[in-house]
């Protein structure tokens, strides 16, 4: 994971650089540095924790130019020592890395043979200490060279103290941007480090690397030989519009959960994005996706395989890419993922697209790899997100699948039923939510060390992305199973006054799911039933009931989830936790 930055100009080069590292925060916030060209020396500054931390610390540095990173430790404990950027034994260079040297292990015992001493655990460390070995008097040669023993995924940026105007580029299966103009050079890992500064960028491929000074750009293939690359026009990069009143990123995200579903209505009536998806050919779906992503695909899974009638399974990235899948020209591949640029996610997206399958992008970020990489592009709508928690790009990512199976079975089955309207009125109803409930339930069960969810059909997949929503920002160990399999372990586990929340909004499943929730609390359990239909006739101490507005069955997901969102935020609040910023996570997960 980790964010990379690189800047060459006239403006403070510690300002900008903390500025555009800023933006990187969402790929991890272990520690952060910063190095900086000043009298052919590099002075370099690093600090464990969040960027605020480094910031607190940096004093004026602007030379020339300079280069700095945020960490997600992969290698070594999140320490100073372990922080970016590194520097050579000689001081003579310093490097940011972003992505994982596979054989740094081989190459370190070799640079120390060769009595190089080494100041951290990182595996990034040995790109530093080889450029000072290696020997070709070329600087942006070297560094080919270099690349040329590594093994791995990198994006890289690199500074010599004797060439103080010159940052050296490299790529390979980790995002790197640059752009320049009238002098400044911008480099990141996303372009919104680019935005405002440049009009143009380019996107460096995997093997390319670029020699960038304040009077241009230069570009070479491992061959070291120079290639012409077409530059990208900045635009409809959105970066954040700040907290306003909020007093975090989780809480302004979740509110805008109903402007966000207006927004993706407005946008899929008015294109013909959905129609351009065509499964007269197609003979299987297949979803892909990490995380909530993965969940997001689950569900999408459901409303394909009930409204459209066509063979549809959802798969977890890291599994499929490993798994041999059977998958031909006859196959529709989905990938869901808010970045785009989780590195799972695209390993697969490689795969599918490498035996024939047709690729559509279900992606909230139009220039992610993930879309650049696919036939068609769903867009999610959602705007930027920035709390490491993914809320309103689930939301959205369910509606637009809710919203694709609705338009095939339309296709399919000659039907003519409208849609955008059920998404419209679901949006309108949750504004009206005022999640009272949801905040006194928060009080108690902030003392709760683990919580259940049960649910069937789509209120089982509510249920896991309820339960990753719980356990990810307030670290309360949670489960969820399937309503219908408590019997065969799940029982196991119900003490005295243990938690189960039930989500049951499928009217034919209702008693169903509810026989599950009377097994538990038998056992001690305590229900806390969320639906749009009427318990209460079952209400006891040991029988909570939240009644939610009541819709559409098949919208009804995208409301209930609401619900568990808020939920885990105020918990998290209740127990003094920072929700945007978990412990041990990033937002975008850029490594396998
Ligand atoms: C969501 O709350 C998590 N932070 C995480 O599971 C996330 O959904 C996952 O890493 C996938 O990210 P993506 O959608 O950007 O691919």
């Amino acid at each position: 994971m980790c964010g990379i930055v690189g800047y060459i100009g006239r403006m403070r080069s510690d300002e900008i650089l903390l500025k555009n590292l800023k933006k990187l925060e969402y790929r991890g916030y272990d520690s952060s540095g910063i190095a900086v060209l000043k009298n052919n020396e590099i002075i370099v500054r690093k600090e464990s924790g969040c960027i605020a931390n480094l910031e607190k610390t940096v004093e004026e540095i602007y030379g020339s130019c300079g280069i700095a990173h945020t960490r997600w430790a992969t290698h070594g404990k999140p320490t100073k020592e372990n922080a970016h950027p590194h520097t050579s034994s000689d001081n003579e260079w310093a490097i940011v890395h972003n992505g994982i040297i596979e054989n740094y292990g081989e190459l370190k015992e070799d640079l120390i043979s060769k009595n190089i001493s080494f100041s951290s655990e990182t595996d990034s460390e040995v790109v530093a200490q080889l450029l000072s070995v290696e020997k070709n008097e070329n600087l942006m040669e070297r560094v080919i060279d270099v690349c040329g023993k590594l093994v791995g995924s990198y994006a890289l940026i690199c500074v010599n103290k004797n060439t103080p105007n010159t940052l050296y580029l490299a790529k390979q299966k980790s995002p790197l941007y640059v752009g320049i103009k009238s002098g400044e050079v911008f480099v990141g890992s996303d372009p919104i480090c680019l935005s405002g500064m440049v009009d143009n960028y380019y996107s460096l491929e995997d093997g390319e690397f670029c020699q960038a000074s304040s009077e241009k750009l230069v570009f070479f293939d491992s061959y070291k030989n120079i290639i012409n690359k077409a530059s990208v026009k900045l635009e409809n990069i959105n970066y954040n519009s700040g907290l306003g009143d909020y007093p975090h990123y989780m809480l302004k995200e979740i509110e805008e959960v109903p402007s966000v579903l207006r927004r993706v209505v407005d946008v899929y009536k008015q294109s013909n994005i959905l129609d351009k998806i065509d499964i007269s050919n197609v003979n299987k779906i297949i979803i892909v996706g990490c995380g909530t992503a993965y969940h997001a695909g689950l569900m999408g899974s459901k409303y394909i395989e009930r409204l459209v009638r066509i063979d549809c399974s959802c798969h977890v990235a890291s599994e499929f890419r490993y798994s041999d899948p059977i998958i031909d020209d006859k196959t529709l591949a989905i990938f869901v993922s808010q970045s785009g640029e989780t590195a799972d996610t695209i390993s697969a997206l490689d795969l599918a697209k490498s035996k024939g399958a047709k690729i559509v992008a279900l992606t909230n970020v139009l220039y992610s790899t993930v879309a650049k990489k696919s036939d068609i592009i769903l867009p999610v709508c959602a705007g930027p997100e920035i709390a490491v928690a993914s809320t309103k790009a689930y939301s959205a990512q369910i509606t637009v699948f809710y919203m694709l199976a609705k338009c095939l079975q339309n296709k399919v089955f000659s039907k003519n039923v409208d849609y955008f309207g059920e998404v419209e009125k679901l949006s309108d109803a949750l504004k009206q939510i005022d999640f009272e409930d949801v905040r006194e339930l928060s009080k108690v069960l902030v003392d709760k060390k683990e919580a259940f969810f049960i649910g069937r059909n789509r209120d089982y997949v509510t249920s896991e992305e309820a339960s990753l929503k719980l356990k990810e920002i307030t670290y309360i160990n949670s489960s969820a199973y399937p309503a219908g399999e408590l019997k065969h372990g799940f029982l196991a586990l119900i003490e005295n006054d243990t938690y189960v929340f039930m989500i049951a909004t499928e009217k034919d499943l209702l008693e169903k799911t509810l026989n599950g929730a009377f097994e538990s609390m038998a056992r001690g359990g305590k229900i806390f039933a969320f639906s749009q239909f009427d318990l209460k006739k079952y209400e006891s101490e040991n029988f909570k009931y939240i009644k939610m507005p009541n819709l559409n069955e098949e919208v009804m997901p995208i409301l209930s989830i609401s619900y568990f969102q808020m939920l885990s935020y105020l918990t998290s609040i209740a127990k003094g936790l920072n929700p945007d910023k978990p412990r041990n996570l990033a937002k975008s997960v850029t490594v396998e």
